[in-house]
This record gives C-alpha cells, sequence and structure tokens, in this order.
C-alpha cells in the first residue's frame, strides 16, 4: 500500500470507529438492525428490484448498506473494504441483525481475488471512488468481479461539485477538474461528516477528482456498456453550509444560486 493508501486507510479505521458507534442518526444504525434499510430515496429508486441477485458492495464501510441490499431482496450480499475496523463494524452489525451477509477485507483493486466469486450486481455509492488514485484500475476491478450480463451501480459526489471551495457562498472553483495520481488533493479535517462532535485521530487523507469522461471510458475499456448517465441536484450529505433539505438526508443549493450537479449515477453492464 502507498502512502497515500495507507494515510486514507488510519483515517478510515477512525471514521469507522466513530460512525460504528454514530451519535447523530446519519447512518441509520437503529433502522438496519431492525430488519430496515439506510438506502436513501435516489439509489433505492435506481436499482430496481434486486430480488435474487448476488451483489458484492464495495468499499462497504460498516456494511450497514450491504446489510440493507440483503433485507431488500438480494440472494446474497459481500461486503468488501480495506479498513479492517470497518469490516469489523460490519460483520458486529450483521450479527446483531441475525442478517446473512459476508465481509471481505482488501483492498478493492484486488477485489477479484480477494473475493474469488462473481456477482450479478457491484453496488458502489456516495465517497468511494474520490479514494482512488486510478479510475482505470477501479474500472477493470469492477469488471473482473462481475459475470456476464452483470450490472455496475455507481453514485457519487459529482466531480464539479468536488472542485468547488468547501464552504464559500457563492461557488467558487478551487481545484483542477482532474487530480494527477501522484498529485492528490490532501486535507486534515479535525471532525468526521456526520455532525459528531468527537475529533478524528488520524486526520490527513486524500482525494482524488476524476472526471465523468474518465469515468465513463474506464468502464467502456473495462468491458462494460453504459446504460445510462445521470446527473443530479441533490446529495445526501451538507456538502456546503447553505445548502437546503428537500427530503430526509437529502440536500440541495439554495433559490437563486446557479445550479450546479452535485451527484451522478451510472447503471452499466458487463459485455462478456
Ligand atoms: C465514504 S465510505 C463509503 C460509504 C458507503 N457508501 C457506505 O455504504 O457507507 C468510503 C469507504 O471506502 C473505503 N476505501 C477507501 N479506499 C479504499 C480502497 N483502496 N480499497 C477498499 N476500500 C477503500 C474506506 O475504508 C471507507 O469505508
Amino acid at each position: 500500500m502507498d502512502e497515500f493508501a495507507e494515510a486514507n486507510r488510519l483515517n478510515w479505521d477512525n471514521r469507522a470507529e466513530l460512525h460504528s458507534t454514530d451519535p447523530t442518526g446519519r447512518y441509520r444504525i437503529a433502522t438496519v438492525l431492525a430488519g430496515g434499510s439506510s438506502l436513501h430515496d435516489l439509489e433505492a429508486g435506481e436499482i430496481g428490484d434486486i430480488s435474487g441477485k448476488d451483489i458484492v458492495h464495495l468499499q462497504c464501510h460498516i456494511g450497514l448498506d450491504t446489510i440493507s441490499l440483503k433485507h431488500l431482496g438480494a440472494r446474497s450480499v459481500t461486503g468488501l473494504d480495506f479498513s479492517p475496523k470497518a469490516i469489523a463494524a460490519a460483520r458486529e452489525f450483521a450479527a446483531k441483525a441475525g442478517t446473512e451477509a459476508r465481509f471481505v477485507e482488501a483492498s478493492v483493486y484486488d477485489a477479484a481475488e480477494a473475493l474469488g466469486q462473481t456477482y450479478d450486481m457491484a453496488y458502489v455509492t456516495w465517497g468511494a471512488i474520490n479514494w482512488l488514485d486510478d479510475i482505470n484500475r477501479w474500472a477493470r476491478a469492477v469488471s473482473s468481479v462481475l459475470r456476464p450480463g452483470g450490472t455496475l451501480y455507481l453514485l457519487e459526489g459529482h466531480p464539479t461539485m468536488n472542485q468547488m471551495y468547501p464552504d464559500r457562498n457563492p461557488l467558487t472553483v478551487e481545484l483542477d477538474w482532474r487530480t494527477p495520481p501522484g498529485e492528490p488533493n490532501g486535507w486534515d479535517d479535525p471532525q468526521t461528516y456526520t455532525g459528531d462532535e468527537r475529533p478524528l485521530t488520524h486526520v490527513r487523507h486524500y482525494e482524488w477528482i476524476h472526471p465523468l469522461s474518465d469515468v465513463v471510458n474506464a468502464l467502456i475499456a473495462a468491458d462494460l456498456s453504459i446504460d445510462y448517465l445521470n446527473e443530479h441536484d441533490i446529495v445526501v450529505w451538507k456538502a456546503f453550509s447553505f445548502l437546503v433539505e428537500t427530503g430526509e438526508d437529502q440536500f440541495t443549493l439554495p433559490e437563486g444560486q446557479p445550479r450546479i450537479p452535485l451527484s451522478f449515477s451510472i447503471g452499466a453492464t458487463k459485455r462478456n
């Protein structure tokens, strides 16, 4: 693991400890433990009927969406994440919920070897590819865990949103649209994004902005056909303090602001 990935893993171990004891309700832990779902309306609507599918949730964090996918009718669910603390928390939540789920600790780049099987669907949402330096390698990893005809569902913060200065109103472009692999954007957030006031101890982390065209072209090059590409003017966290709530855990820009896309989703199918 290189120095950027190692810093990110320590940061995510730290966040996993806080998120698995989340006092803010952001992670919908009680709902999932009671047999419900932590998916937001956007992704729940876009994935459609998942009954009977074998699903792999890549970068599953503390496993709540993974467990939810099983509650929503998947035949089997597997979560993969490189944070040992996140995987430990995910296993504990599955046991508490009484839900069958497999959790594997590995880098997403090593998914094929670590998982040892293929799936009908790869599910990747909300804050996954921004942690990765190589979008082509990621797309090949996704492709390698899908059966022919298997699908990817990807839902992410929009690269245009990620270019904006974190909290300047009106929106101001601060970052380049494409982050070189060896020159990530480094951040030192003292707290995590849930509103939890407890401090992070491993604050340093690194992120990459991948233009939409790079994501789409990486998937095409990795043998996937694009079924749809949607852009949305909502996001499920308060990415800027001046966003306004339009639904449960759903935020948009206030009236009077020029609208930019805040998130995007891609459906893609593995060719052969
Ligand atoms: C924002 S969370 C993803 C949230 C997820 N949608 C959920 O269900 O909660 C990002 C996750 O990516 C994981 N991650 C970051 N880089 C990774 C890598 N190279 N390989 C595997 N997991 C990684 C982190 O450990 C973290 O759990």
